[in-house]
């Protein structure tokens, strides 16, 4: 069993990501080596670089209890992630850059892969530039992604894409990233680094 954090990035008070990453969750269930919680960057109000460290010592130097202590644990806890990210001026949101600098360790050797929306890029802008950010953190960016154009994006009750077109995409993203979290497990086991 691999558990999977998916990371909802906008803060926003209206939100159009909940409902994806609430989508998202849904669909995961049907992979059963999956295990798929809600991280959600509005419960980690992470402060900007207050915290004077080198990437690789960052998680040792938080004091216990801090709230980036708190999430370290957090996300040490998962085998891989999924972001869920809107395009703001054609980059992805400060409180996410904000929460993936603050740890390196706990993201490394893990594989990563991205829900985007936006407007006619469907957010592909800000998940091209987030692979570039998970390489140096050393994780695994997937090829898989969901890139939802929201123009005219046909919703359900709950803000769950409709067309079958997405739930393809989705499922594939799922598939391929239960087999990185697997093979990268493996490997965080057998060949610590
Ligand atoms: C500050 C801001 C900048 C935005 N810039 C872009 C952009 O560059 N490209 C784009 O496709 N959509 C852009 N949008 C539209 C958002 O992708 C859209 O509003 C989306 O619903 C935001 O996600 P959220 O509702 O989950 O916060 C922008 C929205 C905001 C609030």
């Amino acid at each position: 069993m691999a558990a999977i954090g998916v990371i909802l990035a906008s803060v926003r008070e209206v939100r159009r990501g909940e409902a994806f990453a609430k989508w998202l969750l849904e669909l995961a269930k049907s992979h059963t080596n999956l295990e798929a919680e809600l991280v959600d960057l509005r419960e980690w109000p992470l402060p900007a670089y207050t915290y004077g460290v080198l990437p690789t010592g960052a998680e040792k130097l938080y004091v216990d209890g801090s709230l980036q202590s708190r999430w370290a644990e957090c996300i040490r806890g998962f085998d891989g992630f999924i972001v869920v990210t809107p395009e703001y001026n054609r980059g992805y949101p400060g409180q996410l850059k904000h929460a993936l600098d603050a740890l390196y360790q706990a993201w490394n050797y893990k594989p990563v892969a991205w829900l985007s929306y936006g407007g006619a890029a469907g957010g592909s802008r800000a998940s091209s530039q987030l692979a570039q950010v998970a390489v140096e953190l050393k994780m695994v960016p997937m090829r898989e992604e969901v890139c939802i154009n929201l123009i005219g994006l046909a919703v359900d009750a709950q803000g769950y894409p409709t067309a079958e077109f997405y739930t393809k995409k989705a499922q594939l993203l799922l598939t391929e990233l239960s087999y990185w979290t697997q093979v990268l497990k493996s490997g965080r086991e057998h060949h610590p680094r």
